[in-house]
C-alpha cells in the first residue's frame, strides 16, 4: 500500500489512487504502478520532476544531453528521428498528421481509429476518404486489409497520406509492405499510429515487425502504454529514408513539436521514456521471450470454454481471451475479474484483452489463471446458443458500422468548432447517443470499449446507429431487447 499523506483536509483523487495500488495489474501503464523500478529508483524520479530549465535543456530545441537521449532512441527504434512527446499518443499523431498535410488535404484512413485522429483531422481541416471493403464484407473490428488500403488511396490519388493504426487494440497487425509501397508510389506519406506497438522493436523475431521497418515515413507509438514508461510518455519517429529524399521535413515536425506539445514538458515523462528505451534494449528480447511463454502457459491451462484469439501476425506479448464460452456478459465478466482484484485493459462483449508489463510476476499469472478457472459456465445449450448468437450478431452489426462509407453533412471541423450552442461539452456516453435526432452529430460516437467511433463528428446518426447502441447497452448488462 502507497503510504497515505497524513493530515491533510480531503484527497478523494489522491486516496483513490492509493486504494488502486495494490491491484493485479493487466493494464497500462506497463511499469505496473511503478513495480518494475527499483525504490532508489522511484525515489530519484519524483525528486527530478522539472520542466524546462537551463541545466535540463528543452525539448522542443533537443540539444546535449535530450539530443543524445533522443539519438539513442531514434538508433534503437529504427529512425532518423525520434522526439520525446510527453501528453500522449494523442499529441503525437496531431504533430504527425499536421506534418504531412495541410489545411484541406485529404487523407486516406479507415473510420475506424482512435478519437485522437478524428478529433486531429478536425483541428487541421482535413478530409477523411474513409477506406471501404475491397471485397464488400465488413472489416473484422472495422481494421482494413491492405488490399482495401491500396484501393482506397488508387481511388483518392489526390490524398496527400494514408493513415493506418497497426496494431489494432486486439494485437493484430496489417502488413505495411505493399501499403507504403503504393503509397510512395502515389506520392503520398504513410503515418502509422503505432500507439500499442512500442515493444516490437525488442524482438523481430517473435513479434510483427515495427512500421518504420515496413515503410512508414512517422509513427506515434505509446511508450507508457507497452514499456515501463510514465504515463503518458509517446515516441514520435521520422523515417530516415524518408527524410533523406525529401517526403517528411524534420523542420516541419520540429515547429509542430512547438505548436502542440506544451510549454512545460515533463522532464520526468521524457525521463522515463529514455529509460523505458534503455531497460528495453538491454533486456527487451528476454523479457518478451518470457511473456510469450507465459501468455502460452496461461492459455494452454485455461478451461476448453475460453480460447487465445491470436491469427498470425499478432503480437504474442499480449493476451487476448474470447470468454464467450462463459455465458456471461461484459459487465458480469469484467465484474468477476474486478473482484479478484485483476485489472484487464479492455472488455469487450467477446473479449478480455490483458497488457502484461515486460517483467510480469509469475505470480499475477497465476491469479488470473485462478480468477479466469473460478468462472464457470451456467447456461445450457439452448441458452449458450442464443447467447453467442446474440454476441455475433452485435459484432456483425459493429463491423458493418465501422466499415460503413462517410455520410457527412458537414465537415468535422464545422461540427466541432462551429456555433451550436446545443453541443454537449463531453462526448455522448450510449445512452445520451440513443436519444439523438438525425442530424449531424456534434461530436464523436464511439462505444468503449474499445473507443472506434461509428459516426463522426458531422455525420448523421441513422436508426441503424441508435438500434446498435440499444442493443449494446442492452447486451453488456445481460437485459433483453426486442428490436
Ligand atoms: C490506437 C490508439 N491510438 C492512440 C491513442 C492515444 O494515445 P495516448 O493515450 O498515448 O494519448 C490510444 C490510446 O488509447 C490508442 O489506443
Amino acid at each position: 500500500m502507497i503510504r497515505r499523506e497524513n493530515n491533510l483536509p480531503d484527497t478523494p483523487l489522491w486516496n483513490a489512487l492509493c486504494r488502486q495500488a495494490d491491484r493485479v495489474s493487466f493494464h497500462m501503464p506497463a511499469h505496473r504502478q511503478g513495480r518494475v523500478f527499483s525504490d532508489e529508483m522511484i525515489r530519484t524520479l519524483a525528486r527530478c520532476d522539472t520542466t524546462e530549465l537551463e541545466r535540463t535543456g528543452d525539448l522542443a530545441e533537443p540539444e546535449g544531453h535530450v539530443r543524445q537521449a533522443y539519438e539513442l532512441a531514434a538508433r534503437f527504434f529504427g529512425a532518423g528521428e525520434t522526439w520525446f512527446i510527453t501528453t500522449g499518443t494523442t499529441t503525437a499523431i496531431r504533430i504527425m498528421l499536421a506534418c504531412a498535410l495541410r489545411e484541406g488535404d485529404e487523407v486516406v484512413m479507415p473510420r475506424a481509429v482512435h478519437m485522437a485522429a478524428v478529433h486531429a483531422a478536425a483541428l487541421l481541416g482535413l478530409r477523411p476518404r474513409f477506406v471501404r471493403p475491397n471485397s464488400g464484407k465488413p472489416f473484422r473490428d472495422g481494421q482494413p486489409d491492405a488490399e482495401s488500403f491500396i484501393a482506397a488511396m488508387r481511388a483518392h490519388p489526390q490524398a496527400k497520406a494514408c493513415y493506418v493504426t497497426r496494431p489494432d487494440y486486439y494485437g493484430n497487425t496489417v502488413d505495411l509492405r505493399d501499403i507504403a509501397e503504393e503509397a510512395h508510389r502515389l506520392g503520398m506519406v504513410l503515418l502509422v499510429d503505432e500507439a500499442h506497438g512500442a515493444h516490437f522493436v525488442a524482438a523481430p523475431e517473435m513479434l510483427p515487425p515495427t512500421a518504420l521497418s515496413q515503410g512508414a515515413d512517422i509513427a506515434a507509438q505509446s511508450a507508457h502504454k507497452t514499456l515501463p514508461a510514465l504515463t503518458p510518455a509517446s515516441l514520435l519517429h521520422l523515417s530516415g529514408e524518408s527524410i533523406a529524399c525529401g517526403r517528411i521535413s524534420p523542420r516541419r515536425c520540429a515547429s509542430l513539436v512547438r505548436v502542440f506539445q506544451t510549454s512545460s514538458p515533463s522532464f520526468l515523462i521524457a525521463a522515463s521514456t529514455d529509460i523505458a528505451r534503455a531497460m528495453l534494449e538491454r533486456d527487451g528480447r528476454a523479457c518478451v521471450e518470457r511473456l510469450v511463454h507465459l501468455n502460452r502457459q496461461l492459455s494452454d491451462s485455461l478451461p476448453a470454454y475460453y480460447r487465445r484469439i491470436c491469427p498470425p501476425g499478432t503480437d504474442l506479448a499480449r493476451l487476448v481471451i474470447d470468454y464467450a464460452g462463459t455465458g456471461l456478459t461484459r459487465a458480469e465478466f469484467a465484474g468477476k475479474l474486478d473482484q479478484s482484484g485483476i485489472d484487464a485493459e479492455l472488455v469487450d462483449s467477446r473479449r478480455a484483452v490483458f497488457i502484461p508489463s515486460i517483467d510480469q510476476p509469475e505470480e499475477d499469472y497465476a491469479i488470473l489463471s485462478e480468477a479466469l478457472c473460478s468462472i464457470r459456465p451456467e447456461k445450457n445449450t439452448v441458452q449458450m446458443d442464443r447467447h453467442v448468437r446474440a454476441i455475433e450478431e452485435l459484432e456483425s452489426m459493429r463491423d458493418s458500422l465501422l466499415s460503413a462509407e462517410a455520410d457527412f453533412l458537414m465537415s468535422p471541423r464545422q461540427a466541432l468548432f462551429g456555433s451550436r450552442p446545443d453541443a454537449p461539452l463531453h462526448p455522448l456516453s450510449v445512452p445520451d447517443a440513443n436519444r439523438l435526432a438525425a442530424e449531424p452529430a456534434a461530436h464523436i460516437i464511439a462505444p468503449y470499449p474499445p473507443g472506434m467511433p461509428i459516426v463522426w463528428p458531422g455525420e448523421p446518426v441513422t436508426e441503424q446507429h441508435r438500434r446498435y447502441l440499444r442493443m449494446l447497452t442492452a447486451a453488456d448488462t445481460g437485459v433483453r431487447v426486442r428490436e
